[in-house]
């Protein structure tokens, strides 16, 4: 191979990882409902662990594999009428939720506390020609966030894998809006999350994976009208 084609494709599909040294990412097709999207990701997310890194705050880099809760949620947040509707992901890792709502015309913070993750959906939203903004945002630190709240809807999808984040989350999530959808495999703190969170938000269980949560004083106050409504 000549350095000029070893350059150029190193130009798609080199990605100047913060843990490892350049990867090469692999691109995956994704179609949810009638959006189709091409998605670079990094192709072992285990070559990513950075035993550094994993002393600081046990950061692992979950944030690069295609976890099926995403896809879950990006199947849900397709079917609602969502444009002009303000969104937040949390934990986003390669964000394909808030790429489905980008393509719904939402407009759609996508956070992770991933500085990668952050910079790879900023790529693969400029690449499938959608416009979101993506920010690095830690629930442990979430004061950007807030001055950004309210949001009419809060995504997440498999957020609740250790058990320091049921606390957070249980915190931080009544402070960013009235609407949550929530994608959990079942994870072992999900159930004791749900039991507590009943307390303040009615859940509704969509499928096996997919729960919606509206905080009780949304419910009295409003009960439709907004991205909680779904389209069919
Ligand atoms: C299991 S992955 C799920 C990723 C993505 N939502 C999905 O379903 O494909 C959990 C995500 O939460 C992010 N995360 C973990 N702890 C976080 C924190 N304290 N603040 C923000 N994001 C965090 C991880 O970086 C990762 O992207």
């Amino acid at each position: 191979m000549s350095r000029l084609s070893r350059g150029r494709r190193r130009s798609i599909t080199a990605f100047a990882c913060s843990t490892t040294d350049v990867v090469e990412l692999t691109e995956t097709a994704v179609t949810i409902a009638d959006v189709r999207l091409s998605l670079l990701r990094p192709p072992d997310p285990e070559a990513l662990i950075d035993e550094e890194r994993f002393e600081v705050d046990e950061f692992l880099p979950y944030w690069a594999e295609l976890w099926p809760s995403a896809l879950a949620l990006a199947k849900e947040v397709a079917r609602r009428d969502v444009g002009r509707l303000r969104f937040v992901e949390l934990g986003c890792g390669l964000g394909v939720p808030s790429l489905v709502a980008a393509a719904r015309r939402a407009e759609v913070l996508a956070t992770d506390w991933a500085e990668d993750a952050v910079e790879l959906l900023r790529r693969n939203a400029e690449r499938n020609g959608l416009t979101l903004e993506a920010a690095l945002i830690d629930w442990r630190d979430p004061e950007p966030l807030l001055a950004r709240a309210p949001f009419d809807l809060v995504l997440a999808a498999d957020v609740l894998y250790e058990r320091r984040y049921v606390d957070l989350l249980l915190e931080l999530l009544p402070r960013l809006g009235r609407s949550v959808l929530l994608a959990d495999p079942g994870r072992p703190f999900t159930d004791g999350f749900l039991e507590r969170a009943g307390k303040e938000w009615s859940i509704e269980r969509l499928g096996n994976t997919l729960y919606a949560l509206e905080r009780y004083d949304a419910v009295a106050v409003s009960g439709s009208g907004d991205a909680s409504t779904a389209t069919g």
